[in-house]
């Protein structure tokens, strides 16, 4: 008997699964539309130069050691990051109501902003899109919110979103929930609202007092353009809104496995922000006491040097290019079979998937018969398409459309 034999069996986690899954397959057509993951047209990961060259300056610098970051992490990194989301002379960061916390990416950002709602503030119930990136649920439930609901996003008759749905929603939700939003690049379906549309949310939101949780794991990639990919968050902090903020450099900078990440926190006013921060510091320190430090480095050091930064731009611009062109592609490839449907939404959509539609049959016929991966929500990555196999998964989408209309 082990002391352990009562622990249950949980569900593999979906995305991860699928990766592995696809590596193991040795089948030479194989095709990987699985994980939120850049890929270059040759199907690699892709380190991005800028990132080599601050890597290689970085290693080079004897003045640098492996001391201990604090529990915030470092604050030039996420002072940086803070304005790399609020933008230049924004009125928040002037009046030092708004301040950044280094974490482990989006993810550790949101579950240290999870946590800081649940524990220190006292929110108890939070709403995510319906579909949402999975693992929000996951995670506030982890925090110990009360209650975890979902507002309607996505309307699946029509491909796109559910705009009433979810003001319907918002204006039901009890007075303190937490409202988790997609800053841009909406992670599955690639859907983001009008700018009068986001007006119209922030109306409800300020009328029924809920709290706005940007999750902002894309900024650069649904546009190419930074400062356009943040006017959702700029616009509610402009208008004056408390709100917490989780960013990730996973995309944008191409850096998954280094966990770098930023917890954005706009207040009303700094009265509020000693406590605050040693409230987080308390959490931090509870779970991994400091967060590590290369991460950070490399991204302070490219969005400090105005070269780099640069440089930087361009290579996002690059990567968002290339996603937008395998969008038309694909769109194309599927039209020119005569495919039957609709599939306008995959140019429509932006970001780096689209949310196919379709369903579960023909999404098991294509991993089946295909060795095409992509999850069962038909979600797929762009950047798993390429110039070599646009054809070939335009040709499977098609015969899966057919035998399974
Ligand atoms: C995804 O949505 O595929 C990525 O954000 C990876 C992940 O952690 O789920």
């Amino acid at each position: 008997m082990s002391r352990f034999d009562c622990v249950e069996s949980a569900p593999a986690i979906e995305i991860f699964a699928l990766s592995k899954a696809y590596k193991e397959d040795t089948n030479p057509q194989k095709v990987d539309l699985g994980i939120g993951a850049y890929r270059t047209n040759e199907a690699k990961p892709w380190v991005l130069p800028v990132v080599r060259k601050a890597e290689h300056e970085i290693a080079n610098d004897d003045s640098l050691n492996h001391e201990y970051l604090s529990q915030l992490g470092d604050d030039l990194f996420a002072q940086l990051a803070t304005k790399m989301l609020l933008g230049d002379n924004n009125k928040a960061i002037e009046d030092k109501r708004a301040f950044g916390v280094q974490c482990l990416s989006g993810t550790g950002a949101l579950r240290v902003g999870a946590d800081f709602l649940r524990r220190n503030a006292g929110f108890k119930t939070v709403y995510v899109s319906d579909p949402s990136w999975p693992n929000h649920k996951l995670l506030f439930n982890h925090a110990g919110f009360e209650s975890v609901r979902t507002y309607r996003y996505w309307d699946a008759a029509n491909r796109q979103l559910d705009f009433d749905g979810l003001i319907e929603d918002l204006r039901n939700a009890p007075e303190d929930s937490v409202i988790v939003l997609h800053a841009c690049a909406h992670n599955p379906t690639g859907i983001d609202p009008t700018v009068d549309q986001w007006k119209a949310i922030a109306d409800v939101i300020e009328e029924k007092k809920l709290f706005p949780f940007f999750d902002c794991a894309y900024q650069g990639f649904a546009s190419g353009d930074l400062d356009k990919d943040a006017n959702s968050v700029r616009y509610f902090v402009d208008r004056g809104f408390e709100i917490l903020c989780a960013q990730s450099f996973a995309k944008n900078f191409g850096l998954y496995n280094e966990r770098i990440g930023n917890l954005t926190v706009v207040l009303k006013n700094t009265t509020p922000i000693v406590n605050s921060k040693a409230q987080i510091t308390l959490l931090i320190r509870g779970n991994y006491s400091n967060p590590p430090v290369h991460g950070s480095r490399i991204v302070a050091k490219v969005l400090n040097d105005p070269q780099l930064y640069q440089e930087w731009r361009e290579c996002i611009k690059s990567m968002a290019g290339r996603i937008q062109d395998m969008r038309n592609q694909l769109r194309q490839n599927i039209e020119k079979l005569g495919t039957s449907g609709k599939w306008s939404h995959i140019t429509d959509q932006i970001g780096m998937f689209s949310y196919t539609g379709l369903n579960k049959q023909q999404i098991q016929h294509l991993v089946d018969n295909y060795h095409i991966y992509l999850p069962k929500d038909g979600r797929i990555s762009l950047s798993g398409i390429n110039t070599q196999n646009v054809e070939y998964v335009a040709k499977a989408i098609n015969d899966a459309v057919n035998q399974f209309p």
